[in-house]
């Protein structure tokens, strides 16, 4: 039925359909300066971390990344959860991060409260997600209240993967997994024992300190969290270190943010009607010139999506599928905003020709 093509969705129809898609995402503007960022763009961590932190962005990073343990502990995880992609003969699309970057790149299934709820290509050697794809079933409430978590967010994101962690660690916390709350009574042997092969959530703090003025980066979601609003689970699930990558303040709450609203109302007509399934993926990409995060974790010079849907019930009436892309930097006054493509179009500018 479907003509197998591109790499993200490997649908053959959606590059016509892209063109109709370009209407409901149109040139997309940050917030005006001075503009009150709304309800859906607190994506950030204030009051969340140690402001005392010192967070600084390096050239490169500090220490080497024992990437053969790190390939192996993963292999070890769970990584099926094809369900999140569209084609589930051809689950997970290959890196974009380059050919000598395979065994750097970790397929993470990730559960919560029981389910799956979304499948990330971790990278890490960044330590930061290549992509999280999340298929979207559910009307999310616009008002942007929701489940999201409250004070206890950092609680959240200092959760560690635990797969990903020593073998004396995953011994001990065996009965916790995947994502592990570890007692703050045991936090020097979380940092020690789980730092290697993931960004832990410590690697961001003193990253944004709003009375300082210190806007470096946010923790940025890949799979967003505000799509989830009417599901605690699914919500709690994206506040995990490994849904996360540095992220420009002013672009969180800016363009992306403006972008993620729209996909949101998309998902609101979509789920008008029954059995329908929205699939976005949500990526970073990288250039030789990133600079890293306390020289631990990539800051990613991009960020993109992919939206797809295959039609009201899977069958094709009002499918689309589109592209987008957008620097992850401060300037917001920049020409670049976001770009908007065909999923061809991205595919081309993500993995070349
Ligand atoms: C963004 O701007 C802040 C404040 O001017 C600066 O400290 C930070 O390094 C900038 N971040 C990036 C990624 O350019
Ligand atoms: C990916 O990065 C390259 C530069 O390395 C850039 O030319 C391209 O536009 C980027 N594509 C996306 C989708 O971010």
């Amino acid at each position: 039925m479907y003509e197998h093509k591109g790499k993200l969705f490997a649908l053959g129809f959606l590059g016509v359909a892209a063109v109709l898609v370009y209407v409901w995402v149109p040139r997309i503007h940050p917030i005006e300066e001075g503009g009150e960022a709304d309800v859906y763009s607190a994506e950030d961590d204030l009051a969340e971390s140690n402001s005392n932190a010192e967070c600084n962005l390096l050239d490169k990073p500090v220490e080497e990344v024992p990437i053969t343990e790190c390939s192996k502990r993963c292999s070890k995880m769970k990584q099926d959860c094809k369900q999140f992609f569209v084609d589930v003969d051809k689950p997970w699309p290959p890196s974009s991060y380059g050919d000598s970057s395979r065994s750097e790149s970790c397929k993470i299934c990730q559960t919560q409260g029981g389910e799956e709820r979304f499948a990330t290509l971790y990278n890490i050697k960044y330590r930061i997600p290549e992509y999280t794809a999340a298929a979207i079933t559910r009307k999310p409430k616009d008002d942007g209240g929701g489940n999201r978590p409250g004070g206890n967010r950092i609680t959240l994101w200092r959760r560690v993967q635990l797969g990903l962690c020593s073998e004396t660690f995953r011994k001990k916390y065996q009965s916790c997994s995947p994502l592990c709350e570890v007692p703050i009574s045991d936090d020097k042997m979380r940092v020690k024992e789980c730092r290697d092969c993931q960004a832990l959530s410590e690697d961001l703090d003193g990253c944004k300190v709003l009375e300082k003025k210190i806007e470096i980066a946010d923790r940025g979601h890949l799979d967003p969290s505000e799509i989830n609003n009417q599901d605690k689970a699914a919500m709690e699930a994206t506040f995990s270190m490994i849904n996360m990558a540095p992220q420009a303040p002013d672009f969180n709450n800016g363009a992306w943010n403006t972008l993620e609203r729209k996909i949101m109302q998309k998902a609101g007509d979509i789920f008008n009607n029954k059995n329908n399934v929205l699939y976005i993926i949500t990526g970073t990409n990288m250039t030789k010139e990133d600079k890293w995060v306390k020289g631990r974790v990539l800051f990613p010079s991009y960020y993109w999506k992919a939206v797809c849907y295959t039609g009201k019930d899977g069958a094709g009436t009002g499918a689309f599928g589109v592209g987008v892309y957008g620097l992850n930097d401060n300037d917001t006054k920049k020409k670049d905003d976001l770009e908007v493509v065909s999923l061809s179009k991205l595919e081309e500018s993500l993995y070349g020709t």
